[in-house]
């Protein structure tokens, strides 16, 4: 049986690449018996200094919306990060296996080092990351394209240690969704469709209505051709419709294209938008129809699980560290 670790930030609401690039496939995880860690990452968050009284909140709605999405109770533990204290403690002992100019070298770090204030915390986000994925002793790590880096920093960190200590980690192996694993803004397809509040038109969330989402697909930025052709230099536009369509449906970019050859690009936007809506439209009616109280129980009882492997792993890592 194998164990999978994944996170998603509390830090706004969920969104189709969460769906696309990880959810999907922490639901086919779930789905099949692995021991699955599905962690809501408030202490990454910190690193762009959220709002404290928005906080809980967040992390409800994050939790409640992953249950919604039918991830399978029976085989996953759903808990906060920081109700895990382990989860820093590893981190501190990891960053000692872990180069500066490794962690300088980051793209995410490269992109959002000034944008968020130059802090240490966007520095050292990946040895955390590394934590989380280690604490459990993962082997797999169902995430988007844009943390492919980081799981690589993962993978040396854990052979680092392992060649000093002994085979204490699994080297865990990145799980991608079938196509698609990187979705760009509507508005701006140059860029990554983000939960940041600066570019809602460009962003699908869970509680869009079907008139929201067929609005934002209309208005999405393609090219001034009339050609439906998977094309990620010249075609960004095009291409990131081409690949939520093919990913909702199971299809590949070929066959895309196959279906709408010949069709006008406002046609394939909206059956685009109408395929979108179809898809979030009962994730965020399961959403509504949860109850809080039940959700509040499961936390309960998913953090003691939780808070034991990690525990278990702490103990070992402080034994061989001789602390
Ligand atoms: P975040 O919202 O940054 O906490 O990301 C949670 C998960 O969603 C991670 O596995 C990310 O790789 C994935 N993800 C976030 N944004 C996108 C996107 N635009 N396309 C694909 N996957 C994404
Ligand atoms: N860094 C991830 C993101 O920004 C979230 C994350 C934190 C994560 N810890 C993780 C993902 C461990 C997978 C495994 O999306």
């Amino acid at each position: 049986m194998k164990t999978v670790f994944s996170g998603i930030q509390p830090t706004g609401k969920v969104h189709l690449g969460n769906f696309l690039g990880a959810i999907n496939n922490w639901v086919d995880m779930s789905n099949i018996k692995n021991k699955n860690y599905f962690c809501v990452v408030d202490l990454h968050s910190l690193t762009t200094h959220p709002d404290p009284k928005k906080m809980e909140e967040n992390i409800l709605s994050t939790v409640r919306v992953l249950i919604a999405a039918g991830i399978n109770l029976d085989n996953s533990t759903i808990y906060t990060q920081s109700k895990v204290s382990e989860h820093a403690q590893l981190s501190w002992v990891l960053s000692n296996f872990c180069q500066i100019g490794e962690l300088q070298r980051m793209t995410q770090f490269k992109e959002k080092s000034s944008e968020l204030g130059n802090h240490a915390g966007i520095l050292t986000y990946p040895i955390l990351m590394t934590a989380d994925i280690l604490i459990h002793k993962a082997n797999e790590v169902p995430v988007g394209d844009d943390q492919t880096q980081h799981l690589e920093l993962t993978r040396n960190i854990a052979e680092r240690f392992n060649n000093k200590y002994g085979n204490v980690f699994p080297i865990p192996e990145k799980t991608s969704g079938k196509v698609g694993t990187r979705l760009m803004s509507l508005r701006h397809p140059e860029n990554k469709m983000s939960k940041s509040a600066d570019d809602i038109n460009g962003t699908i969330y869970f509680d869009d209505s079907r008139d929201q989402i067929i609005k934002k697909f209309k208005s999405s930025v393609t090219d001034s051709e009339d050609e439906i052709r998977y094309d990620l230099e010249a075609k960004k536009g095009i291409s990131n419709l081409i690949d939520i369509f093919s990913s909702i449906k199971g299809i590949t970019h070929k066959e895309v294209e196959k279906k709408f050859s010949g069709s006008k690009y406002g046609e394939f936007k909206i059956e685009v938008g109408e395929t979108v809506a179809e898809y979030i439209e009962p994730i965020f009616s399961k959403y509504k129809s949860l109850n809080e109280k039940e959700i509040l129980s499961l936390l309960k009882a998913n953090l003691d699980i939780a808070k034991s492997s990690a525990k278990e792993t702490m103990k070992e890592v402080n034994g061989l560290l001789g602390i």
